[in-house]
Formats: structure tokens, sequence, C-alpha cells
């Protein structure tokens, strides 16, 4: 069969343009229009599981969310955090091998030095570099939050997305940056600057990464815990209370009840109040207790604070904002500064001043959109918003806070200072 090329009909003569003001001939096409509006919704699925002895080669949990059966190669870029790899790494890739996982690491600094645009970059050319497959091959990021949020934040850039796989090795990680759907880099001063809303496939929770954290890091972790029972979990804030001044790496890496429950009952706290709200449409969040004044903190503390820690600053002086507005009681009050405490958290830092505070405040409310909607404490376990705190109400938390945690650190001077007073009465 031969197949010849049409031929061009031959072209028309050029019609001499019609005068302005002609009207238009009436069995001309109806124009398509001129405004156009576009809606369409992505669902959001992803599981998050606790999953003991992920690294087992038994274990084909790790390997399934890989996309690996074991049989048929497959293969992921492993972004890893450099402790964890120096740590676990010939583990992870004799389990990687033992299920036919071709892998290419892509290893991180953790530390919040490190979270910024660079490595993000960094890790969007280790994907081009293996010639990562668009759909199939994942990204496994296995880390500590600063990890985590950057491997996601580059995944959510790559080819506008690619999937990725968390597996968060810090207790913070484990109940707050690795079972959302956030994803950033800081930029300037700011904590979090750029950022993507990009759920993972999936977020795998083994708490025997624990082990080997660092104790500040663990005490680290408590303060977003303590967050989730001071806001939600009034059971969670007695369990804290009879464990937290116990919980050690071995402690909480170990699979006994209390501390079983007390992961689970983070998790299930912050997933429950994230779901309705993924994208936080809804800016009254509870879930941003301690984040008020903290995002302000903890890049100008020198030496710098640790997340966990500039959170447990700002939740005292929220503690107090709420007591001195008689929405928590005195003997409440007491309770919640003594559990950051004894958990080993500061309940003040000399960076946090009035001005700072208000400055802190301000920048709460551009990003809260034009109103304070600071949750506090309403009684343990509940939280109400408010848009009305005066610098003068900070002066006195402030106050306040420095107090009770003088007291906290001295009992024998608060003891001694209180008998003085008694004496000063009584004379
Ligand atoms: N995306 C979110 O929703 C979200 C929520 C909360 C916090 N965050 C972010 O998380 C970050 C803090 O995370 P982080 O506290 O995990 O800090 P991190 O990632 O810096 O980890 C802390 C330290 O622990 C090391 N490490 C990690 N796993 C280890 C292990 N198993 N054994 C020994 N050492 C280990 C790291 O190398 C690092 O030195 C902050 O940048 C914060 O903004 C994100």
């Amino acid at each position: 069969m031969s197949v010849s090329a049409p031929t061009a009909p031959a072209p028309a003569p050029a019609a001499a343009p019609a005068p302005v003001g002609t009207p238009l001939p009436a069995d001309l096409p109806k124009p398509p229009g001129l405004t156009w509006r576009v809606e369409s919704r992505e669902p959001v699925g992803y599981d998050v599981s606790i999953v003991r002895g992920l690294l087992n080669p038994v274990n084909p949990v790790l390997a399934r969310a890989c996309g690996a059966d074991g049989r048929t190669p497959a293969r992921c870029l492993v972004v890893i955090d450099d402790k964890v790899d120096a740590l676990y790494g010939e583990r992870l890739r004799g389990y990687l091998e033992t299920w036919r996982i071709d892998a290419s690491f892509k290893v991180l600094p953790g530390d919040e030095s490190a979270k910024e645009l660079a490595s993000a970059v960094e890790v969007t050319e280790a994907m081009t570099a293996m010639g990562l497959l668009r759909r199939t091959e994942k990204i496994l990021a296995v880390g500590g939050g600063v990890v985590l949020d950057i491997a996601g934040f580059a995944a959510s850039l790559y080819r506008r997305g690619v999937p990725y796989i968390r597996v968060p090795t810090t207790l913070l990680g484990q109940v707050d940056a690795g079972v959302g759907v956030k994803t950033g880099v800081n930029h300037g001063h700011h904590k979090n600057r750029l950022g993507t809303y990009y759920a993972p496939e999936t977020a795998l929770i083994d708490p025997e990464f624990l082990a080997t954290v660092e104790p500040r890091h663990i005490t680290n972790g408590m303060a977003e815990i303590i967050k989730m029972a001071l806001v939600k979990d009034a059971a969670l804030f007695r369990l804290l209370e009879s464990t937290a001044a116990h919980s050690t790496p071995r402690s909480l890496a170990a699979s006994g009840p209390a501390a079983t429950e007390v992961i689970s009952r983070a998790i299930a706290g912050m997933l429950d109040e994230l779901e309705p709200n993924l994208w936080e449409r809804v800016l009254e969040r509870s879930v941003d207790y301690g984040h008020t004044f903290s995002p302000s903190l903890e890049l100008r503390a020198d030496p710098p604070l640790l997340h966990g820690e500039a959170v447990a600053v700002d939740m005292a002086i929220c503690v107090a904002l709420a007591h001195l507005r008689g929405l928590l009681g005195a003997e409440d009050t007491d309770r919640a500064l003594r559990l950051m405490h004894t958990t080993g958290l500061p309940l003040t830092h000399p960076v946090f001043t009035p001005d700072l505070l208000e400055e802190a405040l301000r920048d709460a409310v551009k990003h809260r959109d034009g109103l304070q909607r600071v949750p506090l404490t309403d009684g343990i376990g509940r939280v109400r918003f408010v848009n009305d705190l005066t610098r003068g109400e900070l002066e006195r938390a402030l106050e306040f806070v420095h107090h009770r945690a003088a007291a906290l650190r001295d009992p024998a001077a608060e003891e001694r200072a209180a008998e003085d007073d008694l004496v000063a009465v009584a004379s």
C-alpha cells in the first residue's frame, strides 16, 4: 500500500477587511467565553504506623513501602541523617540488599543549621543523578525532623512531586515532624519560611531508633508530647506526670506499655488535630500551642535552643497567661510548669524579653492572617483561642514564669523566702 501526500487546497483569495462598525454575521459560532473557572480536589491519604524491628531483614514492611517484593529488583533514593547513617547505615544497606532494592544514598547533616534551601536542592540533584523514575521509585527519608523536612520539601519540588516515605528517628520526629504533611527549610532568620504541604505515602515509626538519641533530644521531643497533653489529653498529662522524669532514650525505645502508650497517644492526638485541617485553612489550631513566640526565639538564641526547648519556653508563658486570665487554676498551673521542669525543659530564656514577645506576636499575627489566634489552656486538656493579648499581660506572664521557675530550680530558697515573709508579717 502506498500513501500519497494529500494535495493542499488552493489558498483562498484574501478577503477585504470589513469596514469598522459592520455588524457580525448572525451565523458565527458562539465564542467560548472570556473567563474560566477550574475546580479540582485531590484526596490525600497516607498511613502512619508504629512498627518495631523495621530494619530486621525478615520484616517486609519497609521493603513493601519502597515498592519491593524481594523478587523483582527495585530502586530508591535514601536521604539519611549523617548520625543515623553512622549508627544504622550498615543494617539499612543489608536490609535493602536482602529485599533486592538498589539504593542510592544521599547523606545529610541533621541539626537546624543544615536546614537550608541548598540542602534541598542537593537532594533534587541526587534524584537527577540516579535518574529517579517519577512514580514507581521513591525517596526514603530516614532521620530527625530536619532531614525529613528537607527530604519532603525536595520530593515536593522535584518534577512537581515524587513519592516519599518517612522514617523518623528522633522522638520529635516520631510524634510530630514525621506524621503530618508539612515540609520546609529555614530562610533568613525565619523558621520554615520556605515550605510546602506534601503528604508522604507512609510514615513508619520504630521507637527502637530512640535508644541512640541524645538525652537532650529526647527531652526536646517530650515538649511536643507535653503540648498534646496540655491541649487535648488530660489522661496523657497524668501519664507523663508519673513517667516523664524517668523517660530515657532506652526506656522509650524499649517496648514497655507506658512508653508505647505515651508515643501512641501523642501521635493519635496530633493526627486527630491535623487530619480535618491538613492545609491549615482554619488558622485556629490547637497544635500551634507553644508555637506563637517560639519561632522568633529559636533561631535567635545563642547558643541555639532546640525546637522543643523553645516551644517549652513559649508554653510556660502561655500557662502563665492562662492562669492570669483565670483559665487555669493555681494547682494546674503549678502542675504544668512542674512537669516541664522535671522533664528537663527550660521555662525561661534571657532572649525572651517583653519586646521580643511583642515582636514575635506581631509576626504570629501575620502568619495567622491578621489575628492573634493564640491558643491558651482552658483547664488541662482543652484550649481556647484569644485575640486580645496586651503588652501588659505579656510582661506580667513573663514575671510570673521567672518567679515560678526560680522556685522550681531552688525550692529551699522559695521556702526560706516564704518563711521570711511569715516572720515579717508576724513581727
Ligand atoms: N514538618 C513538621 O510538621 C514539623 C513539626 C515539628 C518540627 N519540625 C521540625 O523538626 C526539626 C527538629 O527535628 P529534630 O528534633 O528531630 O532534630 P534533628 O533532625 O536535628 O535531629 C536531632 C539530632 O539527632 C540526631 N539523630 C537523629 N536520629 C538519631 C538517632 N536515632 N540516634 C542518634 N542521633 C540521631 C541528628 O543527627 C541530630 O543531630 C525542626 O527543624 C522543626 O522545625 C517539623
